[in-house]
């Protein structure tokens, strides 16, 4: 059993340099996985929705979801810094409802932080929740919860005004108390700029190398999400290719009558029991 890691294993490794490795999982073989190859940050996202469950968008996951996939991916990683997402509908009502759903990821789920969309405009949850002693990681730039209002899954911060606001999120976000910083989909020179700003650790999906970390969405990296791939996005794998193949020769093996092999795949019935069995059939 390795050590847990925390949150001030992160700020450790923020001020030695050393870049910080974050993938989402939402299961408990995943999360073994990431913890066995040395991931130190988990996100169970409400990305889970487009991922696990074949929606279209994360809009219809709700708390419960989250809460039951975040406690399949805590027993899979215990060592490892498990961030729960907050669904969207479960921190924009009031300050209550953000607290309230917060600290159900650490009772219920046993995860060490969670994360919320938003900048200035969610700059009040974040102290709400930050006050009730649980850590909070932002997230800026593209916020798939409000993609409608951003005109889709567009990169921000594109132009110098579009910037601005970014920066004015990020300095929003850590004015709040919240203790780390995930900027998505905003240009490399946008991201570095906000990190030579914070003192936060700051972690990219899709916003260049420039910061503290990387996180990427599993099912994209392992090539298990089919949908689309965004432009950010490093397969490592093809575990759809390797599944699928799988599955055909199951199918031809069934269908050729060469699986299962009697002597290979079968319990055979104890010596002798056979022809008593057969005798018995017989009455
Ligand atoms: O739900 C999620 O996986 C996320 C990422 C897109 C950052 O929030």
């Amino acid at each position: 059993m390795g050590k847990k890691i925390s949150l001030i294993d992160l700020y450790e490794m923020k001020k030695s340099g050393q870049k910080l490795s974050w993938l989402t999982a939402y299961d408990y073989p995943t999360a073994q996985f990431a913890e066995a190859a040395g991931l130190e940050m988990l996100l169970v996202g409400d990305s889970l929705g487009m991922c696990v469950y074949g929606y279209s968008s994360t809009i219809p996951v709700t708390m419960d979801q989250c809460i039951w996939h975040c406690e399949a991916v805590r027993r899979g990683a215990p060592n490892t810094f498990v961030i729960g997402d907050m669904p969207l509908g479960s921190y924009q009502t009031s300050d209550q409802d953000a607290v309230f759903n917060a600290i159900r990821f650490l009772k219920e789920a046993g995860a060490d932080a969670i994360k919320l969309e938003g900048g200035v405009r969610i700059a009040d949850r974040i102290k709400a929740i930050d006050e009730a002693g649980v850590v909070v990681v932002g997230h800026i730039g593209l916020t798939p919860q409000s993609s409608g209002q951003l005109g889709g899954h567009k990169a921000q911060g594109r132009t110098a005004e579009a910037a601005e606001l970014v920066v004015a999120d990020a300095l929003a976000v850590q004015a709040a108390g919240a203790k780390l910083l995930l900027v998505e989909a905003v240009p490399p020179e946008v991201t570095r700029y906000i990190w030579e700003t914070l003192d936060i650790p700051v972690l990219s999906i899709g916003a260049g190398p420039h910061c503290d970390g990387q996180l990427l969405i599993v099912s994209d990296l392992i090539g298990q999400f089919q949908a689309f791939t965004p432009k950010f996005v490093k397969k490592y794998c093809n575990v759809a290719e390797v599944i699928t193949e799988a599955m055909k020769a199951y199918v031809a093996d069934v269908k050729a009558a060469a699986f299962p092999d009697e002597d290979k795949y079968c319990y055979h019935m104890i010596e002798g029991e056979e022809a008593k069995f057969l005798e018995m059939m017989k009455k």
